[in-house]
């Protein structure tokens, strides 16, 4: 989510059974592949495969722990498991959880102790609300032994298993470094050296979180980094598509020797918006990219070209773009256009047909290899407004034409602390402030429901 109006989103994953029937038993062991998730999971061409062969499509939602407060938002007002409920009442079988790098950072700097939960909401909220929130927190959660000194990532991996239970995926998304909210060009989250973003920490972060999926059995992927984008506070930094692929395969080399089973979604420049010279390979030196520092001798170096399949993560990586109306730079004044935009961006990489208006933005070339591509982020206000937003409509006839798994942003009609604003209320929530209801009930009927039900999602529970 791309400054005040974005957020993230959660996807539901869709499973075909070999045999065309749906699994409707509960996963009572969920180890080795044998039962659901039927893990580990990889790529084969453009599908995401489980430990059968099976191809998983995910449908799902955004549930943000990336503000201050590095905890789940909504605890304060629903139980893990009501919240749980309400996701998988619309059929969703995904969740991109977006943590801190910062998370992580932390429990190095205590000698390998977690911040409790406490802690963490005072340090966020200050001492009076923090104790507040915190103690509302226990309250909604004791049935899970929560307390107040209960550790963040305990938190985390029992709302982890509590999802297992439900068929649903948990997808940990590495969303920014300084728990804050995302994403700006200003917010010293952009690229790998702005002010807040040191890629030591940032790689620390991805073997820990990585070692921490082996205990987790509905965690079969992992982010990278969410929105790379030009940093405007340190304004010395490369960003371009070599500095680019050079610190994200050291992510994905940490990703994958700590944890080889793992699926690895690899964001796109500007914002998640961009994946083009990877999917169509081209010179990294010389390929366009929007708002990069240019490379001036390019022309006299060698190219330089990003070979996937040379890579031994090669059939773990799975493209992911996200796509805003407030883009700076796309067109998405009508769906024609979106859709070449799409496919010069990294949709190519599906094997699909280039898209009618390609015709006229002569950018659509084919791409080399396929390679599964998600639909993590988009989003848009929760009112009538839904059912005839052009982005919006274009995006759910396109994922469910080309089987695209997706995310919406976001779960959370309201943040216990965002930009500054305690207790920060956000109309592009599926829930209301108070996470009681929907926002816009009949939208959840008449929009998410039924796309949800076309993307053949099938879940446990
Ligand atoms: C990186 O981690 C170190 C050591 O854990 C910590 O002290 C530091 O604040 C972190 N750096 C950033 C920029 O977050
Ligand atoms: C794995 O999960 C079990 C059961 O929840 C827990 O007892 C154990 O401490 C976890 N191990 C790690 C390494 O997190
Ligand atoms: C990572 O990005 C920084 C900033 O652009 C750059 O200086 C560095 O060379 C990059 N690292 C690699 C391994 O490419
Ligand atoms: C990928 O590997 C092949 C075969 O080893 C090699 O010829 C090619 O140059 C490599 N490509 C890149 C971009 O590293
Ligand atoms: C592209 O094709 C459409 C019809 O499919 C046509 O209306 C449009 O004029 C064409 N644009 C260009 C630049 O050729
Ligand atoms: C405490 O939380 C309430 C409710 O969210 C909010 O209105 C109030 O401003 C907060 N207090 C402080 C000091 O931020
Ligand atoms: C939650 O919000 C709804 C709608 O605004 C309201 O009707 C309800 O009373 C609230 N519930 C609680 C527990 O605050
Ligand atoms: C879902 O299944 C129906 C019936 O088999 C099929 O027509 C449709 O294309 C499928 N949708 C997706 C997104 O795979």
């Amino acid at each position: 989510m791309k400054t005040s109006a974005f957020v993230l989103g959660a996807l539901a994953v869709l499973v075909t059974n070999c045999a065309g029937q749906r699994d409707t038993a509960l996963p009572s062991n969920l180890q080795n592949g044998a039962r659901w998730p039927h893990g580990p999971f990889r790529t084969s061409g453009r599908d995401i495969v489980n430990a059968l062969g099976e191809t998983v499509t995910w449908a799902g939602v955004n549930w943000p722990l990336s503000g201050e407060s590095m905890v789940p938002e909504g605890l304060e007002w629903l139980s893990a498991n009501e919240i749980l409920s309400k996701v998988s009442s619309v059929g969703f079988n995904f969740i991109r959880m977006g943590y801190a790098i910062q998370m992580i950072d932390e429990i190095y700097d205590h000698g390998g102790i977690d911040v409790t939960l406490e802690a963490s909401l005072v340090s966020a909220l200050g001492a009076t609300n923090g104790t507040r929130v915190a103690t509302a927190i226990v309250a909604n959660n004791l049935a899970l032994g929560w307390t107040l000194d209960t550790p963040r990532f305990k938190i985390f991996s029992d709302i982890t298993r509590l999802a297992a239970r439900r068929g649903i995926f948990i997808h940990p998304d590495a969303h920014v470094s300084k728990a804050q909210w995302c994403c700006s060009h200003t917010d010293g989250d952009a690229w790998f050296g702005d002010t807040n973003f040191q890629t030591r920490n940032w790689t620390r972060a991805l073997t820990y979180v990585a070692n921490w999926a082996k205990n987790q059995t509905n965690v079969v992927s992992m982010s990278l980094r969410n929105e790379p984008r030009e940093s405007w506070t340190v304004p010395t930094l490369n960003y371009n598509w070599h500095t680019f692929v050079g610190n994200m395969t050291a992510g994905a080399n940490a990703v994958h020797a700590a944890n080889p089973d793992l699926l690895i979604t690899w964001s796109g420049m500007q914002f998640g918006e961009d994946l083009s010279a990877l999917t169509s390979r081209k010179n990294l030196l010389t390929a366009a990219c929007y708002k990069c520092t240019a490379i001036r001798d390019a022309h006299r170096r060698d190219p330089v070209y990003f070979s996937l399949s040379n890579q031994t993560w090669a059939d773990k990586v799975v493209w992911e773009l996200h796509l805003y109306p407030t883009s700076e730079d796309l067109d998405t004044g009508n769906c024609r256009m979106i859709e070449a935009g799409l496919y010069r961006n990294g949709f190519n990489a599906l094997g699909i047909q280039p898209p009618a208006a390609c015709n006229a933005t002569l950018d659509c070339p084919a791409a080399p290899r396929l390679t599964p591509v998600i639909l993590s982020e988009f989003g848009h206000q929760q009112d009538a407004t839904l059912d005839t937003d052009i982005v919006q409509n274009c995006l759910k006839e396109y994922t469910k034409r080309y089987s695209v798994s997706w995310s919406m942003w976001s779960l959370a009609g309201s943040y216990r602390v965002r930009e500054g604003v305690q207790g920060f209320g956000d109309a592009w929530g599926l829930t209301n402030y108070n996470w009681t209801g929907w926002q816009y009930p009949s939208g959840v009927e008449s929009h998410w429901r039924p796309w949800v039900e076309a993307m053949n999602v099938t879940k446990l529970g």
